[in-house]
């Protein structure tokens, strides 16, 4: 729950950051609430409340949900921030009425929309600047854009100053003012007290029958308070997203913003925009990225690594030169320095890969540490298996460690040789340096330095062929 929202005292010139987030987000065709869509690997709220935290402590920060409201909190509860319910959303002059008890004890407050999710803090900070100097009642961050249809529309009191007259929803627009290219980007400073004396003010008029914020531009200008616009230095910053075509454009800045950064830090990328890696994602210089990679949630990639095309990298620690080969799936594993991984290998959660060590093609890992140097070429399910250094696994090697009810460790010390095709029944231990034949079963315990062999023993019948040939033709 929200601390204490009525009682606790706000220092002079502290100032809060209100985000809009309560819509349901109809164009979106969604069972779920718009805002908690994901851009860039996390749901735009969190790229907003991201951007708001570094200009407010969280709470200063009161986040207006509503539809599905439980479901936003849950999600984004961890950033620390206070909540607001609108439980019934009637538009977004509707929505800081109903957070009125919270902003109206600060002095002044910023405004963001859940969903225009590029919002940089450097760009919050320069609204919150400038308001101040311009001594504003309520200052409109906008931008220029190519296409402005379904935003509202700025129209400046004249060609110079920064003084806005009105703004006016993209339905409510005139012929002349469809001509207009500056759009509302949704996001706003206001001083409390000129807000708060009209909002009551606002009405439903429109062709949403909804409170609209924005008609507090035309409420103050008439009161003669000053309403002025701050253009975005970038405008696809305040871009909105009210489609899916909108959410996959944002996506699609935020993933070539990522790339371009670390292309930036010394990352190759090839072909930059048929890759996905998420923002937190961390890559040390001179590692290769082919195309069609993904890399994704908190990965980190040492240098010099080469992650070859097809291969998807999630929450995955992986030390400097590694290579990962085409078309694997790591999933929480970690992998040493000079670890070959690949092609088609998967490592499951718990995999920890040693150094220089080898997991190659259809061989599957999982809760499974592989000591240094050793290898799994080929066709292999390594599962709760616990393996030293130097060790070589065969090709169709199997780790049975489900019983039907519990899973059982397997434990292969340093340097032992497994033959190939050979299953081995947890829980059992194979020692230092012991051979398994091939195709054996292994059930029982292999002591350092033994041979075991857990098959039939082999039988040749000389001329058996002949004889079967001979009698047929009789
Ligand atoms: C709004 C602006 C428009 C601007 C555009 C920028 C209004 C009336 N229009 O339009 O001028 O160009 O943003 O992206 O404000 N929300 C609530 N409670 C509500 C309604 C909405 O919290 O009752 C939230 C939504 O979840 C969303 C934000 O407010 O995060 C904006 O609402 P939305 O319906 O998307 O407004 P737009 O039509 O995009
Ligand atoms: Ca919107």
């Amino acid at each position: 729950m929200p601390k204490s929202k009525r009682t606790r005292k706000v220092s002079v010139g502290k100032f809060a950051i209100a985000i809009m987030a309560a819509g349901k987000g109809t164009r979106l065709k969604s069972r779920f609430p718009k805002v908690l869509h994901e851009v860039g690997g996390k749901p735009m709220l969190e790229h907003v409340i991201a951007s708001a935290k570094k200009v407010v402590a969280a709470e200063d920060i009161y986040v207006i949900i509503g539809h599905e409201a439980d479901l936003v909190r849950e999600r984004v509860g961890a950033t620390g921030v206070n909540f607001v319910l609108q439980a019934e959303q009637r538009g977004t002059g509707h929505a800081i009425m109903v957070a009125r008890d919270a902003l109206a004890k600060y002095d002044r407050f910023l405004v963001l929309s859940g969903d225009v999710p590029l919002i940089w803090a450097g760009t919050i900070e320069r609204l919150r600047d400038f308001h101040r100097a311009q001594k504003a009642a309520m200052t409109i961050l906008t931008a220029e854009v190519e296409n402005p249809h379904g935003y509202g529309r700025v129209v400046r009191k004249n060609e110079k100053g920064a003084e806005v007259a009105a703004i006016v929803e993209q339905k409510a627009l005139t012929p002349k003012q469809r001509k207009l290219r500056e759009i509302n980007s949704g996001i706003y400073a206001f001083e409390s007290k000129p807000l708060f004396a009209r909002i009551h003010k606002l009405k439903t008029d429109n062709a949403h029958k909804e409170y609209y914020l924005t008609d507090m531009a035309r409420l103050l200008v008439r009161d003669k308070q000053k309403v002025v616009a701050l253009p975005a230095m970038n405008a696809e910053e305040v871009l909105g997203s009210n489609t899916r075509l909108e959410l996959s454009m944002i996506d699609q800045h935020l993933r070539m913003a990522k790339c371009y950064q670390l292309m930036a830090e010394g990352v190759t990328i090839y072909k930059p925009e048929t890759c996905v890696i998420d923002s937190d994602v961390e890559i040390a210089p001179d590692t290769v990225i082919e195309p069609f990679v993904q890399v994704l949630g908190a990965s980190k990639i040492g240098g010099e690594c080469r992650i070859r095309s097809y291969t998807i990298i999630e929450n995955c620690e992986i030390g400097d030169r590694v290579e990962i080969r085409a078309n694997c799936v790591l999933d929480q594993a970690r992998v040493e320095p000079g670890a070959l991984i690949g092609p088609f290998s998967r490592l499951r959660p718990g995999s920890d890969i040693g150094a220089g060590a080898h997991v190659g093609n259809f061989v599957e890992t999982k809760k499974t540490r592989m000591g240094r140097g050793s290898k799994a070429n080929h066709l292999t399910y390594l599962g709760d298996a616990l393996i030293g250094d130097e060790v070589n696994v065969g090709a169709g090697t199997i780790t049975c460690n489900f019983d039907g009810k519990d899973k059982h460790a397997t434990v292969i010390d340093d340097g032992a040789f497994i033959g190939s095709d050979s299953t081995l029944v947890a829980p059992v231990r194979i020692g230092r340096g012991a051979y398994v034949g091939a195709g054996s079963t292994i059930t029982d315990d292999v002591p350092a330095e033994s041979l075991a062999l857990g098959r039939g023993r082999q039988v040749v019948k000389e001329g058996w062929v002949r004889e079967r040939r001979e009698k047929s033709a009789k």
